[in-house]
């Protein structure tokens, strides 16, 4: 009984230390009600929300780091995990981005303004972008990878004086799949930006090809340099092969890991790889600690 106990405790207290960043006693499995308040529709199978706490003082207290992710749940259909992809300097709100899917994800395209979801937030471990300070950052995303870096993106700019160079490579299938188009001003303003598609139209003006080979051509030094790279397995897979080319290291290329989840918070199994649970340990990593992982990963 005691052992019980005291292994219950431990996992209570490992759970609020890795998964969070506010001490919190409530019932980790129960959503709290948000109000869907903006939508915006990104592309044809991607749409952004923006969620509202109906607690005020939910509303207030809520804090969450860069790379943060969450569980969102459609009454009557399931939860689904999403990265939060606004900043946590623009308060009073928090953003998802859901590229349809399946269930969850198709029952989400079809909410509307003023419908209310669940939301279990913030889960997971976070870029640790307080070490990065005065460093050059290169964030390489394609497609809806770019939700993610989206928050530390924004993050970093609205902290801009603590960051070297930051520049931002991003890639899709055509220029109608690219995401947060109407931040691109504020990207390029604040910081370098490079847009790729694999195909352009008649309006294109921008380059034409993979992140990767662009990502060859535009050469980043590593010096003093952080590469953070999430898109599809593919990119990511030829990204890492240029990074090493031009001699970035394991410890300066990060990511962020999408393994199916359920509970988010340690307990299910689900997402276990190894020693690691993604949901309390990441889904933030090096790529250093991605080659410590087990190989069938
Ligand atoms: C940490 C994390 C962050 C994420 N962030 C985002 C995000 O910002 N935006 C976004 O659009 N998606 C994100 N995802 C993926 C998202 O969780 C899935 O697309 C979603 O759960 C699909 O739910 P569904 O009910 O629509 O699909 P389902 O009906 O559950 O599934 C449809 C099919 O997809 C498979 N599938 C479902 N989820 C995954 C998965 N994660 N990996 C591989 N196969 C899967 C199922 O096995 C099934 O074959 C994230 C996932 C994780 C783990
Ligand atoms: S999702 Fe349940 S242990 Fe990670």
């Amino acid at each position: 009984m005691l052992v019980a106990l005291l292994m219950r405790k431990h996992l209570m207290t490992q759970t609020t230390e890795k998964s969070s960043t506010h001490a919190c006693t409530c019932n980790p499995y129960e959503p709290k009600l948000a109000v869907i308040e903006k939508i915006i529709e990104e592309s044809w199978d991607t749409k952004t929300f923006r969620a509202v706490f109906q607690d005020e003082t939910l509303l207030d207290s809520f804090t969450y780091e860069p790379g943060q992710f969450q569980e969102v749940s459609v009454f009557g259909v399931g939860e689904s995990t999403f990265c939060l992809t606004s900043s946590p300097t623009r308060k009073g709100y928090i953003e998802f981005s859901v590229k349809r899917f399946g269930s969850v994800t198709s029952a989400l395209h079809e909410l509307s303004e003023g419908d209310i979801v669940g939301i279990r937030a913030p889960l997971g471990n976070w870029f640790p972008y307080t070490e990065w300070k005065g460093k050059n950052l290169v964030f390489i995303g394609g497609g809806i990878g770019m939700a993610p870096m989206r928050a530390l993106l924004n993050f970093c700019l609205d902290n801009r004086a603590d960051y070297a160079d930051i520049m931002t490579l991003y890639g899709a299938r055509t220029p109608g799949d690219l995401c947060f188009t109407y931040e691109f001003e504020e990207w390029r303003t604040k910081g370098k930006l490079y847009l790729t598609v694999d195909q352009g139209d008649d309006t294109w003006t921008d380059h034409v090809g993979h992140v990767p080979g662009y990502l060859k051509e535009l050469a980043p030094n590593p010096e003093n340099t952080i590469a953070i790279t999430c898109g599809p397995p593919i990119m990511i897979k030829f990204a890492l092969v240029e990074l090493a080319n031009l001699g970035f290291t394991n410890e300066q290329i990060y990511t962020t890991l999408e393994m199916k989840m359920k509970c988010g918070i340690g307990k299910c199994g689900r997402c276990n790889i190894g020693s690691k649970f993604v949901c309390l340990d990441g889904p933030v990593f090096s790529y250093a600690e991605i080659k410590e992982l087990p190989p069938e990963f």
